[in-house]
């Protein structure tokens, strides 16, 4: 789902800093007072004021968190600041959490940044449990997200791969192509014409990409009213007030001149709609006595966007990079496809034939086994008090399943720390989160609901890169110098650009 860029140094050092100035105490009157009279899980020892907010790490909290798993067990409590946060690190614990008790760990808090640009969290991924989430979710697993609707998608993401191919053929011979930068615009484009269409309202489409890149480095940045509900000001004093609103102002003039043109120009039968084409029918004529606002749309659009790009470049980059780093593999894989794969018309290989390729779904669920591109989830919070594991959860209770430690937790994996894809042959383990050892698209009510979307277009594109043509390091590199190196932030991908030299077959 969304991207998070998180300079948490930087956040932290600035809460550390203006939170001690101000002096003020915070913890006492926390939940972690309440939970001082019952089961508590274990966990680090807390500081006054900033809780464990100093453990999250700053580039990379998921390996942080791995690390406090292994001192503290599978299930430990942080204090951020003074919320108190549940962090899940097992496949049997994100059995217990995400499926037996699903009904009660499915609403999310509702972040800073999320509530300023998102319309108060009026989209499906921020949006607290109850009657209206379950109103919109629903919308989109039927009308935008169904089987049915990806199939109509089917002429595009072909063009669009074509004209990718296209790309990459005209660089081919060249010994460094920045293959990363040809991805995240395939990815795009893709989101960008299933959403909007041609109508973008007179928008170029680099100002819908460059708004909906600042919008995920926003979402992805911790307010200090996230951590220290009490002081709120700050955010203000520091800038963050200011930046969120004129983000959802930019944000909300692009969405709605796209749905200004949407509106005077209505689709007429026969002809091809978009995402923002339904959603409208759906606000003009309602759906199971269920009306959307005006509002709702340009909130659900939103998720669309930010839900599916980063997601989708991330799992093909870190997929390619494996491969690459792995050429016995990729040898297979290519092997694998150029055995089953007839090519259409305009040169791309037909999506009828990805089913036979069991090698290729195979190194992406092995990519996205050791790559989440969301490696924590989206954060839960717990509806009412339970007991999990033998304590005691209150209600409002933060929650994070860190999925990158459950998929390399040795309990579950041999080898764990490889790139070997045969291990999910002849595995019933699919992407819906039934078997909790592998969960990168989460499981349960808040599970999610574009993995059809989403895969299709991933299992399309890396097809065409292996069929159509050769990889390999540039400049004659050699694999043991090509490190895997995450980026920072709660969503990492490659830190360095994926350049690669290929040749076409
Ligand atoms: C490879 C691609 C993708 C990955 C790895 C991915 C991963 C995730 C994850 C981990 C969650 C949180 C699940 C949980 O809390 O249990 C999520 C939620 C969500 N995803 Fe995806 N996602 C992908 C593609 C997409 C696409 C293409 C869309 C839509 C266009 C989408 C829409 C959503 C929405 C709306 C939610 C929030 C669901 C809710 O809170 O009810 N995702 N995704």
């Amino acid at each position: 789902m969304a991207s998070f860029e998180l300079d948490s140094t930087l956040v932290l050092l600035c809460l550390v800093f203006v939170v001690s100035c101000f002096a003020v105490v915070v913890r006492g009157s926390g939940t972690g007072r309440k939970y001082g009279v019952r089961a508590v899980p274990p966990g680090p020892l807390a500081l006054p004021i900033i809780g464990n907010l100093h453990k999250l790490g700053g580039a990379h909290p998921h390996r942080s968190l791995q690390g406090l798993a292994r001192r503290h067990g599978p299930l430990f409590l942080l204090h951020l600041g003074s919320v108190p946060t549940v962090v899940v690190s097992s496949a049997s614990l994100a059995e217990a959490l995400l499926r037996t008790q699903d009904h009660v760990f499915c609403s999310r808090p509702q972040p800073y940044t999320a509530r300023g640009t998102l319309y108060g969290c009026r989209d499906i991924a921020f949006s607290p449990y109850g009657e209206k989430w379950r109103q919109i979710r629903r919308i989109a697993v039927v009308h935008l997200l169904s089987m049915k609707r990806v199939d109509s998608f089917r002429a595009l993401r072909v063009e669009e791969v074509a004209r990718f191919v296209q790309r990459i053929g005209a660089a081919s011979g060249r010994e460094r192509v920045d293959v990363s930068e040809l991805i995240i615009d395939l990815t795009n484009t893709v989101i960008s014409k299933a959403a909007f269409g041609n109508k973008l309202g007179g928008m170029e489409p680099a100002t819908v990409r460059d708004m909906m890149k600042e919008l995920t480095v926003l979402l992805g940045t911790i307010a200090v009213s996230d951590v220290f509900p009490r002081l709120g000001w700050l955010d203000w004093a520091m800038g963050l007030d200011a930046r969120v609103k004129r983000t959802a102002a930019r944000l909300d003039t692009v969405v709605e001149r796209t749905l200004a043109e949407h509106e005077g120009n209505r689709v007429k039968d026969g002809e091809a709609c978009d995402l923002l084409d339904d959603l409208l029918s759906i606000y003009k004529d309602g759906d199971q006595g269920f009306k959307l606002d005006r509002t709702d749309v340009k909130a659900l659009i939103l998720d669309m966007f930010i839900a599916g790009t980063d997601t989708i470049y991330k799992t093909i980059e870190w997929t390619m990079a494996e491969l690459v780093r792995n050429p016995r593999e990729m040898a297979k894989v290519q092997y694998e496809v150029r055995l089953h794969a007839a090519a259409s018309a305009q040169g791309v290989v037909l999506e009828e034939e990805l089913e036979k390729m069991s090698l290729l779904h195979a190194a992406i669920k092995e990519a996205l086994r050791l790559h989440p591109p969301v490696p924590l989830l989206i954060p839960r919070e717990s509806i009412e008090d339970t007991r999990l594991h033998g304590y005691d959860i209150l209600a409002k209770t933060r929650v994070m399943v860190n999925t990158w430690a459950i998929g390399r937790d040795s309990e579950s994996w041999e080898n764990a720390e490889e790139f070997l894809p045969e291990r999910f042959i002849g595995q019933a383990m699919e992407y819906n989160g039934k078997d909790t050892r592998f969960i990168p698209f989460g499981a349960g009510r808040r599970g999610c609901p574009g993995i059809a979307f989403g895969t299709r277009l991933v299992e399309l594109t890396l097809a065409n890169m292996m069929y159509h043509f050769d990889w390999k390091l540039p400049n004659g590199q050699d694999i043991e110098s090509f490190e895997l190196i995450e980026s920072s932030g709660l969503s990492p991908g490659l830190k360095s650009a994926l350049i690669l030299a290929v040749k076409p077959l």
